[in-house]
């Protein structure tokens, strides 16, 4: 299954600016996903990264001038407008924003973004102090009016010495806000879908912990998949390091009892719960206030654990639960053992200790075991695509 990007096209506006480099790099990771994207630069950009450069990249032409009569390209920026499903200006300089708000079109960049029908998603990159200034949040405040998408910017370190807010959005983020503009229309629109990710982790004492190898990426995998397919996603994570997926509402938890509570409000109005998270099954019976010292002239003591509870059962009716079930033996027979048991429309079975399986890889090997009897052996797969996959079958429970 490919990315949600392959075979959109998109025009990747650029302006002058510092941030012209990530431009490329944008340009290079969209066209890896198998996006067609047709660069407009202005002619500011052209000081700081060449049309040569997108070009190599793109391999698609990459136009600096309306009036360039080497160009058919420039001749075409009507159709590559119209062809657009969306078009991104990154960078957006302060210009730029001003010329789009005021409906000028004396460029390629302003030309096409007046042209296309497409969304368009506007990712500012300038000095703080140009940016706060009342002219320019008068023209971000018009283009969202408009119903522009405006990502970022981001705050931090800016070209000029000053640090503030001005930083264009990095690659990894305005990827995620395209796919979110893209998925807008999927088959999951309208749709709660809350996902649970992670291990979690219950306190022994102030510097220990009970928890397990769960790294959060195959849960994090299908809150995008499912942002992808336009559904509002509530990701209830316990992962310890991740960024958090553009347009997915993030809810941190650590301890069993954080994440019971969380899914439970989060799915009060959801209609689907993936429980991709590795839930503790034990926590100490009496986590100690005071890390716990060693105590001379004995071996060792033990750790007295209750059991946590499992709140599937909790989860109100109406609601499709899908679970995974981790197991290192008897794969089918315990995966379907946690079906019944727990009371799921789904589970998705995975061996942890197979070759390209389970914990922190990018991949997975997932059999999925419906309520009728039915086994889908997936094989392998990213976690992302295994995502896709269980997403595929949601939208077939939800029906
Ligand atoms: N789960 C849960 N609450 C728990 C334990 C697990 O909601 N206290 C969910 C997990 O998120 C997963 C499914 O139940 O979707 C199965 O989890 P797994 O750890 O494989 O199984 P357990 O029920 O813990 O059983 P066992 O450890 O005996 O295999």
């Amino acid at each position: 299954m490919p990315s949600p990007l392959h075979g959109k096209y998109i025009v990747l506006g650029v302006s002058g600016s510092i941030a012209c480099h990530k431009a490329v790099d944008l340009a290079s990771k969209l066209t890896q996903e198998g996006a067609l994207v047709d660069v407009v630069m202005t002619e500011a950009a052209t000081n700081f990264v060449t049309a040569l450069a997108f070009r190599s990249i793109t391999h698609r032409p990459a136009v600096t001038s309306l009036f360039d009569p080497q160009s058919d390209a420039a001749i075409e920026h009507v159709a590559t407008a119209e062809r657009a499903d969306v078009m991104v200006v990154a960078p957006a300089t302060a210009n730029t924003i001003a010329k789009l708000a005021y409906g000028l079109a004396d460029d390629s960049v302003s030309t096409t973004a007046l042209a296309t029908q497409a969304p368009i998603i506007v990712c500012p990159a300038m000095d703080g102090h140009m940016y706060e200034n009342p002219a320019t949040q008068e023209n971000v405040q018009k283009l969202k009016s408009r119903g522009h998408i405006l990502a970022g910017p981001a705050e931090g370190p800016l070209a000029s010495g000053l640090t503030g807010l001005g930083r264009m959005l990095e690659v990894p983020e305005i990827i995620g806000h395209i796919k979110l503009v893209l998925g807008r229309d999927g088959d999951m629109a309208g749709r709660k879908i809350v996902v649970s990710a992670g291990g979690t982790r219950e306190a022994i004492d102030p510097v220990r912990f009970i928890s397990n190898r769960s790294s959060g990426k195959q849960g994090h995998a299908i809150a995008e998949a499912a942002r992808d397919r336009g559904a509002r996603v509530s990701l209830v994570t316990a992962a310890s390091s991740f960024t958090a997926p553009v347009g997915v509402e993030v809810v941190s938890v650590e301890t069993v009892a954080e994440m019971r509570d969380a899914a439970l409000a989060a799915c009060k109005n959801a209609d689907v719960l993936i429980m991709a998270a590795a839930v503790s099954d034990f926590r100490a019976a009496e986590p100690s206030g005071q890390k716990i010292k060693k105590q001379g002239g004995r071996n060792g003591f033990a750790l007295q654990l209750t059991q946590n509870p499992d709140f599937l059962s909790e989860v109100p009716d109406g609601v499709v639960k899908i679970g995974f079930a981790a197991e290192t033996e008897d794969l089918e027979e315990n995966a379907r053992a946690k079906l019944t048991s727990k009371g799921l429309d789904l589970v998705a079975a995975n061996d942890v200790t197979a070759d390209g399986s389970g914990f922190a890889t990018d991949t997975n090997r997932v059999i999925l075991l419906g309520r009728n009897g039915d086994v889908e052996d997936l094989g392998l797969l990213t976690k992302y695509e295994v995502g896709s996959r269980i997403l595929d079958r949601v939208s077939r429970l939800l029906r």
